[in-house]
Protein backbone atom coordinates (compact mmCIF):
# COMPACT_ATOMS: atom_id res chain seq x y z
CA UNK A 1 0.00 0.00 0.00
CA UNK A 2 1.58 3.76 -0.83
CA UNK A 3 0.26 6.43 1.10
CA UNK A 4 -1.07 8.92 -0.90
CA UNK A 5 -1.70 11.63 2.09
CA UNK A 6 0.61 11.29 4.89
CA UNK A 7 -0.49 14.04 8.18
CA UNK A 8 3.08 15.23 9.01
CA UNK A 9 4.93 14.25 5.11
CA UNK A 10 1.93 15.92 3.28
CA UNK A 11 0.65 14.86 -0.35
CA UNK A 12 2.79 11.96 -1.99
CA UNK A 13 2.85 13.36 -5.68
CA UNK A 14 5.79 11.51 -6.78
CA UNK A 15 4.58 10.12 -9.97
CA UNK A 16 3.83 6.18 -10.60
CA UNK A 17 5.97 3.86 -12.27
CA UNK A 18 5.76 -0.24 -13.15
CA UNK A 19 8.60 -2.60 -12.61
CA UNK A 20 8.66 -6.55 -12.35
CA UNK A 21 8.79 -8.82 -9.73
CA UNK A 22 9.11 -12.26 -10.38
CA UNK A 23 6.94 -11.40 -13.56
CA UNK A 24 4.36 -10.10 -11.83
CA UNK A 25 3.91 -6.66 -13.26
CA UNK A 26 3.97 -4.19 -9.44
CA UNK A 27 3.10 -0.09 -9.09
CA UNK A 28 6.26 1.74 -7.21
CA UNK A 29 6.50 5.71 -6.71
CA UNK A 30 9.55 7.36 -8.28
CA UNK A 31 12.93 7.18 -5.97
CA UNK A 32 11.50 4.15 -3.83
CA UNK A 33 14.02 1.46 -3.51
CA UNK A 34 13.23 -2.00 -5.25
CA UNK A 35 12.48 -3.16 -1.10
CA UNK A 36 10.01 -0.52 -0.25
CA UNK A 37 8.25 -0.89 -3.65
CA UNK A 38 8.15 -4.86 -3.34
CA UNK A 39 6.88 -4.25 0.20
CA UNK A 40 4.63 -0.98 -1.00
CA UNK A 41 2.95 -4.13 -2.76
CA UNK A 42 2.47 -6.58 0.03
CA UNK A 43 4.96 -8.92 -0.85
CA UNK A 44 7.64 -9.48 2.28
CA UNK A 45 9.62 -12.54 1.12
CA UNK A 46 12.28 -11.89 -1.14
CA UNK A 47 14.16 -14.93 -1.04
CA UNK A 48 15.00 -17.80 0.36
CA UNK A 49 18.28 -18.39 2.44
CA UNK A 50 20.81 -21.19 0.69
CA UNK A 51 21.21 -23.70 3.81
CA UNK A 52 17.34 -23.36 5.44
CA UNK A 53 15.47 -22.78 2.58
CA UNK A 54 14.12 -20.11 5.41
CA UNK A 55 12.23 -16.69 3.62
CA UNK A 56 14.48 -13.82 3.30
CA UNK A 57 13.27 -10.19 3.32
CA UNK A 58 14.19 -6.96 4.38
CA UNK A 59 16.19 -6.92 7.93
CA UNK A 60 18.53 -4.28 8.51
CA UNK A 61 17.39 -1.98 5.33
CA UNK A 62 20.02 0.46 5.34
CA UNK A 63 22.66 -2.63 2.95
CA UNK A 64 24.43 -3.89 5.90
CA UNK A 65 22.87 -7.49 6.34
CA UNK A 66 22.48 -9.22 2.38
CA UNK A 67 19.14 -10.33 3.51
CA UNK A 68 17.26 -8.65 1.04
CA UNK A 69 19.44 -9.23 -2.18
CA UNK A 70 17.72 -9.76 -5.62
CA UNK A 71 18.23 -10.34 -9.23
CA UNK A 72 18.17 -6.71 -11.04
CA UNK A 73 18.12 -6.88 -15.25
CA UNK A 74 20.00 -10.15 -14.43
CA UNK A 75 22.47 -8.82 -12.10
CA UNK A 76 22.42 -11.05 -9.23
CA UNK A 77 22.58 -10.01 -5.43
CA UNK A 78 21.44 -7.08 -6.03
CA UNK A 79 20.66 -4.98 -2.34
CA UNK A 80 17.10 -4.40 -3.11
CA UNK A 81 17.18 -2.00 0.36
CA UNK A 82 19.51 1.15 -0.99
CA UNK A 83 18.52 0.50 -5.07
CA UNK A 84 16.15 2.55 -6.45
CA UNK A 85 13.21 1.07 -8.35
CA UNK A 86 13.11 2.32 -12.22
CA UNK A 87 10.88 1.85 -14.99
CA UNK A 88 10.30 -1.31 -16.84
CA UNK A 89 13.37 -3.02 -14.66
CA UNK A 90 12.65 -6.66 -14.24
CA UNK A 91 13.17 -8.00 -10.66
CA UNK A 92 13.68 -11.69 -9.50
CA UNK A 93 14.15 -13.51 -6.03
CA UNK A 94 17.43 -14.90 -5.62
CA UNK A 95 17.16 -18.30 -4.07
CA UNK A 96 20.53 -18.82 -3.23
CA UNK A 97 23.29 -17.43 -1.48
CA UNK A 98 26.21 -15.26 -3.46
CA UNK A 99 28.79 -17.35 -4.77
CA UNK A 100 31.72 -15.31 -3.65
CA UNK A 101 34.26 -17.82 -5.47
CA UNK A 102 32.67 -17.30 -9.35
CA UNK A 103 35.44 -16.04 -11.29
CA UNK A 104 38.42 -17.56 -8.78
CA UNK A 105 40.10 -19.11 -11.46
CA UNK A 106 39.95 -16.87 -14.12
CA UNK A 107 42.55 -14.81 -13.24
S1 LIG B 1 17.91 -5.33 4.38
FE1 LIG B 1 19.93 -5.55 5.10
S2 LIG B 1 21.12 -5.25 3.29
FE2 LIG B 1 19.09 -4.89 2.64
Amino acid sequence: MHLTNHPVLGKDDRKTIQFYFNNKLLNAKEGQTIAAAIMANGIKKMGVSRKLQQSRGLFCGVGRCYSCFVTVDGLEHVLSCSTLVEEGMEVYSNLSDPDVRRGENEY
